[in-house]
Order: structure tokens, then sequence, then C-alpha cells
């Protein structure tokens, strides 16, 4: 195992992660107010088999025993984040100091066992009462509001966490809750959708301000989905088609959060499609002026493109039942589109397993901003098979994790600076839209879609090869 950790930094964050929605639970517990998803979820189909996040893994009254189970580990690091809904319950004003007191104890008890707590600011749950107030997203004040929340948690918090995410994946919760109504508020517009993600932006890059001023020792990044582009083939048109995917899909958000301006191409594209961005004065200034110290990356797949004819696929349809196979081609008539990528394999939800895509949008990064990376998320959604020993052969995730790990050992030879490597997801938890059957844990919980389960935890094959990879880094 020594020679794929080989290039890695001796302080290396050997992490994984979680969010709180999918592990807590205690939805309705000590103060905390709903939150978006906590009434999305209870609108009928939106979710598979109608699964929530009320009880999740019971993180909440059981987080010493998965602390626990990370130390034993030897885990360094652990991903987690906050959800506003137990600090601020109106969304802003009253501090509700129970939920404080559990997310302190939680970094205490981290602490204790030589972990180190980096923090997400915002993993989707947004406090509902700011969606019934305005909109949420759709509306500046959420920048203030958002800061508000923020600086609550810099200040109980950043003495004893150096390491925070701003936001999770805003280029995933922008299109899917405004553009595909998959994820709440349930919108399909696209204006909408980048009316909200400018917004987005704004509310990041004024965090980070706030951070620096705050937690002047302390390290701040966003994290984004990125899954890089490739062309399927040379053909001319299938190469300005993948450049043009990952100009809109891709460098529109991270040019933003490392240069603070969008893409010209992307720019041009937008206003083709009469998509107006609202723009307004000192803007492009604070979004300038905010500089993160890392990139948070959460990888899990490529996407291979091909030109799309005007005539050609439109929205296709996502696998979120584990049924190989049933998801469609997907893309924007007139440009571009995505296709099965013949030469990987794929999960039984369709995601394609590409470890030297990692390396390849790393590669990327690197070339194109310099700026330090931390893996945010990284594994493998798959069935797991409990035997009647209480035993889970997960070789087929040990192999996934190991080739990514070997991925980016590689990166860093070609130059990556890499801080860390948070895998999804320490223990199983609530896949979204997918329930409880796509299991990411090392840990295996006894929770399912139907019958709620012991919620007993044991350890997965894969947590013990982690436990040795680590220990076999520390040694070298
Ligand atoms: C990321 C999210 O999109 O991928 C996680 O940050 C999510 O919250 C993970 O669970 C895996 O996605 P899914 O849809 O398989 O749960």
């Amino acid at each position: 195992m020594k020679e794929i950790v080989s290039n890695l930094r001796s302080d290396f964050l050997w992490g994984s992660a979680s969010a709180a929605y999918q592990i807590e639970g205690a939805w309705n517990e000590a103060g905390k107010s709903p939150s978006v998803w906590d009434e999305y979820v209870r609108i009928p189909g939106t979710t598979f088999k109608g699964t929530t996040g009320d009880v999740a893994v019971d993180h909440y009254h059981r987080y010493k025993e998965d602390v626990a189970l990370m130390a034993e580990m030897g885990l360094k690091a652990y991903r987690f984040s906050i959800a506003w809904t137990r600090i601020l319950p109106k969304g802003r004003g009253e501090v509700n100091e129970a939920g404080v007191k559990f997310y302190s104890d939680l970094i205490d008890e981290l602490i204790n066992n030589d972990i180190e707590p980096l923090v997400t600011l915002y993993h989707w749950d947004l406090p509902q009462c700011l969606m019934d107030e305005y909109g949420g997203w759709e509306d500046r004040q959420i920048i203030d509001d958002f800061n508000e929340y923020a600086s609550v948690l810099f200040e109980r918090f950043g003495d004893r966490v150096k390491y925070w995410i701003s936001l999770n994946e805003q280029n995933v919760f922008v299109s899917l809750g405004y553009q595909l109504a998959m994820h709440p508020p349930g919108v399909k517009d696209t204006q909408r959708m980048y009316n909200v993600n400018h917004i987005a932006n704004l509310a990041n890059a004024k965090v980070i301000n706030t951070f620096h001023d705050m937690v002047p020792d302390g390290k701040i990044g966003p994290s984004f989905a990125y899954s890089p582009n490739y062309a399927k083939d040379s053909n001319p048109i299938n190469v300005l088609a993948a450049e043009k995917a990952e100009n809109i899909n891709a460098y529109f958000w991270m040019d933003i959060y490392l240069w603070g301006r969008y893409p010209k191409s992307a720019l041009r594209y937008l206003e083709e499609q009469g998509i107006t961005l609202d723009i307004q004065s000192g803007d492009m200034e604070l979004l300038a002026s905010a500089k993160p110290d890392f990139l948070g990356i959460n990888y899990y797949q490529t996407n291979t493109i091909a030109y799309n004819p005007i005539d050609g696929v439109g929205v296709g349809k996502m696998n979120t039942t584990g049924k190989k196979g049933s998801s469609g081609e997907t893309g924007v008539p007139g440009h571009y589109k995505r296709i099965v990528n013949e030469f990987v394999e794929r999960t039984n939800w369709d995601w394609e397993i590409d470890p030297k895509g990692l390396q390849v949008g790393l590669q990327r990064i690197t070339s194109r901003y310099d700026i330090p990376v931390l893996i945010t998320e990284n594994g493998l959604g798959e069935y797991d098979q409990l035997t009647e020993d209480g035993k889970v052969h997960d070789q087929y995730r040990i192999d996934y994790l190991q080739s990514h790990v070997a991925a980016l050992n590689e990166a860093v030879a070609n130059g990556t600076e890499l801080l860390g490597y948070c895998t999804w997801s320490f223990t199983d938890l609530l896949s979204w839209l997918n329930g409880y059957q796509k299991r990411y844990g090392f840990v295996y919980v006894d929770k399912h879609e139907v019958e709620e389960g012991t919620l007993e935890r044991l350890k997965k094959d894969s947590y013990y090869w982690y436990q040795e990879l680590i220990h076999s880094h520390q040694t070298k």
C-alpha cells in the first residue's frame, strides 16, 4: 500500500465526510426549526420510497459512538456540516444555545481523539422560514443572513476549527433546485437558477472575507462538484462541445471562486440562450476580493461529451432507483450531450467509475488556478450485503477507493498541492433522492427505507482497509 501514498505530505488529512441532514436525525429536537429538506421530503414522490432524514442514522444521539469508531480507525480528519436550523432557528437573530452545544461537544470529542474537524457551513438545509419569508436564495437578503449565521459559527468555533468549507456543491443545489426541480424548492426555470447562482456567489464571497477577518489563522474554501468533461473522440465538433460543457458546467463556477469572474464563452452562451445575469454595482468587486485558501473538490465521475444537434436530446432521466442502465442521455440541444463512456465501468446508479478522471481534473485545476486542493468527497454508492455473522465484504468499495488514492498520488507527483482526502462517507447515511439502500460508508448502519432497522453500527471490510492505508502512510 505504501507505493500509492508515497507522494502525499506527512500531515495529509486522511478524512471522511458527511452532512447534517443525511446523518443527524433529531429533526425537530432541542430547538431546531425545519429546513427546506424537512419539508420537501414530505411531498409525495420527491424521494425514493418516501425516505426522510427524520431519524437518519441518529448521529445526533450517537455521535460519541461514531467518533469512537473514527478514532479506532485512525482517521485524521472528519468533515461534517452544521445545520443552520439548529444554530439560528429563525434563520437570523436569536442563537439556540442547545444547537451550539451539540456541535461544540462534537468538535471537542473529535479534537480529544486527534481528529481535525473540517466544518461545512452549508450543505443544502436552508431554514424553511427564510424560504417562506423571502424565497431563500432568490433574494439578496440571504447574503447578509448567511453571513450572520456563519459569523456565529466563526465566533463560537473559530478557536478550535481551522478548516472550513463555505458552500457545498453550489452547482448541484442551484441546478437540482431551480433547473431540474429535483431538490427543494422544486423549480424548473433556468433564468431563476442563474439568478440564484449569482446571489450564492456573492454570499460565498462575503463569508470568505468575513472569515479571514474573524479567523485569520484558519483556511476556508468552497466545495465544488467537479465532473471533468472529455470529448467522445477527436472529431473537432465533439472536442468543441466538450470545451463548451467544461466552460458552462465547471469553469463557470471555479473561475468565480478563484478569479472572481465568469468565463467569457459561458457569458456569451447565456446571452444566446436569452439568460441575463443580474450583476449590480459592486458585485464583481466583491467576487474578486474573496480569496479562498483552497478549493474543495467533490469528485465522483467524469462526463463524456458529444455534439448534440438542434433536434437532439434534452434533460434525460436520472437513475435514482439503482436499476443499472435506467438513466438516459442528457444534453442541451444545439450544443452538447453526455453519452456513455465505453472505456469505464458504471455503478448500479449509472455513475462512471473513473479514477484517472480525478487525475485529469486535478491537473486542470493545478494548471489553471495553482491553488491547494482538498478532496472533500469521493466514494462509491452501492448495495451492500450484510452476512449472517455481521460482516460486509465490500471489496468493490476498496477497489474504488484504492484506485482513486493512487490517482491522487500521481496528481501530486505532477504538481498538485493536495491537503487531504475525505471519502464519502464514514457511516452509511441517507442518499438524498436514493434512500438508504445506496450505501457509501465504511461503517454499515442497520437502517432501511421501509422498516427502520436497529441503527446498529458494523465495520465493513473497507473500514479495515482505510485503517491500514492511513497507518501505512503514517509509518512510511
Ligand atoms: C454529493 C453530495 O453530491 O454527493 C452528498 O455533497 C451526496 O451530499 C453525495 O450524498 C452522493 O450523492 P448521492 O446522490 O448518491 O447521495
